[in-house]
């Protein structure tokens, strides 16, 4: 489990987020695939079901969560805000080009839809920018155990490849828990918002254990370890925002 709430992240304004991401934007992911070996349909069967999904997951054009941040930045004098969320939007798409790449590698098929993709996106367009970056973070949360257990199996079927784009995943993916967790400090925080963010919390790590339990359970992450990294890094996303505010 990572330790989200102590990185050098915390302390950063959205001016260094901009720094931040403009750096990160420089030194991307350049993924090798000259030690890859065939997978057997074994293999196949228990990662791309769920790599399918976050491939289509961490794609978006943001409309709507610039949108927000529009309005955010106005409100709150946060002018950087707006260009800090398209730069993150960048780097989820470009995480979503990595998962597109190694499937592209495998001959797999790429999925324009999936339902519960669908379900996070309508959630996220349902409120204001305090429910856009709920759903998201609640995702990228999510996300980090999720690539954990994913790197774990790329070790175990041995796909360098796979491996190099988990470690990649979660470099990017702590800055990001630690970005939308300011923002939901500065939106304002307390015990109904919490409850809230707890309950989200809640049915994603349900949904995504019954949709991908398999690939989970096989990286080393039963059902009680995958809710209690889930919920840890929560409760570190709210003391995060309980700070800011
Ligand atoms: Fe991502
Ligand atoms: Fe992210």
């Amino acid at each position: 489990m990572f330790n989200i709430k102590d990185s050098k992240f915390t302390g950063y304004d959205y001016n260094d987020w901009f720094r931040y991401l403009k750096r990160n934007d420089r030194e991307r992911l350049k993924i090798d695939f000259s030690s890859e070996h065939e997978l057997t349909n074994r293999e196949r069967e228990i990662i791309f079901p769920s790599v399918r999904a976050f491939q289509r997951g961490e794609q978006s054009d943001g409309k709507c969560l610039v949108k927000a941040a529009v309005r955010f930045a106005k409100k709150y004098g946060e002018d950087k805000y707006p260009d800090v969320m398209k730069l993150f939007i960048r780097e989820e798409n470009f995480h979503s080009s990595y998962l597109a790449q190694y499937m592209n590698h495998f001959n797999e098929p790429l999925k324009k839809n999936n339902g519960l993709d669908h379900i996070f996106r309508k959630l996220r367009q349902s409120g204001g920018l305090f429910m856009e970056v709920s759903v998201l973070v609640t995702a990228e949360m999510i996300a980090l155990s999720y690539y954990s257990a994913l790197g774990n199996v790329a070790r175990m079927i041995d796909s360098p490849a796979l491996a190099d784009i988990c470690g990649q995943m979660l470099h990017d993916e702590l800055p990001h828990i630690v970005l939308q967790s300011h923002t939901l400090g500065l939106l304002g925080t307390g015990p109904v918002k919490n409850a809230f963010r707890r309950f989200l919390m809640g049915a994603a790590t349900i949904a995504v254990w019954i949709a991908y339990g398999d690939l989970l359970a096989q990286g080393g992450y039963w059902y009680k370890k995958f809710r209690s990294e889930n919920f840890g890094y929560l409760a570190q996303s709210i003391e995060i925002a309980d700070k800011t505010f």
